[in-house]
């Protein structure tokens, strides 16, 4: 495995250990379990019925969006790298009554591991900062879904992943595109979820991309995009000075601050 992807999946198997024993409350596990639904209110709003059709949810980390999907409906399988994370999805689906198949693989491999094409792709926040090629993930997602079948994606807005706040000012501080093999590397010591557990594998690796790279790989791909949406909110604090948004989970720039897109989603369909 390569060496930023093994650390990653370190990184991420240390957080899935301490999300799903959430001390925090942050990922709202048991109101989940008993049926509450974990989307935010952008996916909520967004991604449409569900039910009756065949999902693979990518990078599902503990699997509450995935029950929640399952709960909508959907005849879902998850898939993340992280041994970790699989288990622990594996335990809530089975504590909240839902059927749901779960594969450990890294994203590039999913197709190989799947074996199978699905209706929906779902993919949602802080999922392709991890992954180096976005082409080469648009050719996944290409590769599982079926004709006629689409991809939901929302994610943090490239513009907004550039920026830092410094001395109370956001400024732009990382370059727009990060190269495949020069990635952002992070040293944390703690999760983001406010857990004050310590990280045992604090270092990961992460990768800007492009809008138009995310939406000119899936054109190759085979997809074709039905609509695009830029959101002035994100399910994260990205930055210290952000407050929260009316909607639960949800945080916005204050508003002293000029409005401009924290976040993006998308609905393409793949073509017969
Ligand atoms: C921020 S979480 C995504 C959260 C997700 N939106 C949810 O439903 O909770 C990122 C996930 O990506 C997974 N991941 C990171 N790199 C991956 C890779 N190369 N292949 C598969 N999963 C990966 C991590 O294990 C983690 O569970």
């Amino acid at each position: 495995m390569d060496t930023f992807i093994a650390a990653n999946r370190l990184n991420w198997d240390d957080r899935a250990r301490l999300h799903s024993s959430d001390t925090t409350g942050s990922y709202r596990i048991e109101e989940v379990l008993a049926g509450s639904d974990s989307l935010h209110a952008i996916e909520a709003g967004e991604i449409g019925d569900v039910a009756g059709k065949t999902l693979i949810h990518l990078q599902c980390h503990i699997g509450l969006d995935t029950i929640s999907l399952a709960g909508r409906g959907a005849i879902a399988t998850s898939l993340d790298f992280s041994p970790e994370a699989i288990a622990a999805a594996r335990d809530f689906a089975r504590r909240a009554g839902r059927d749901v198949s779960f594969v450990q693989a890294d994203v590039y491999d999913a197709p190989a591991a799947l074996g199978e094409t699905y209706d929906v792709a779902f993919v949602s926040w802080g999922t392709v900062t991890w992954l180096p090629d976005i082409f080469r993930w648009a050719g996944v997602v290409g590769a599982l879904l079926k004709p006629g079948g689409f991809l939901y994606f929302a994610d943090t807005h490239p513009c907004a992943a550039a920026l830092e706040q410094i001395d109370g000012r956001l400024v732009p501080h990382y370059q727009w595109r990060t190269p495949k093999d020069g990635p952002l590397s992070f040293d944390e010591t703690s999760t983001y979820t406010g857990d004050a557990r310590p990280l045992t594998h604090g270092r990961s690796y992460n990768w800007i991309h492009a809008l138009s790279d995310i939406v000119s790989g899936l054109a190759e791909a085979g997809l074709t995009l039905e609509w695009l949406h830029e959101h002035e909110r994100l399910p994260s604090r990205l930055f210290p000075m952000m407050v929260p948004a009316k909607e639960r989970g949800m945080f916005r720039l204050p508003d002293r601050v000029p409005r401009f897109p924290l976040s993006f989603s998308l609905r393409a369909v793949k073509r017969t």
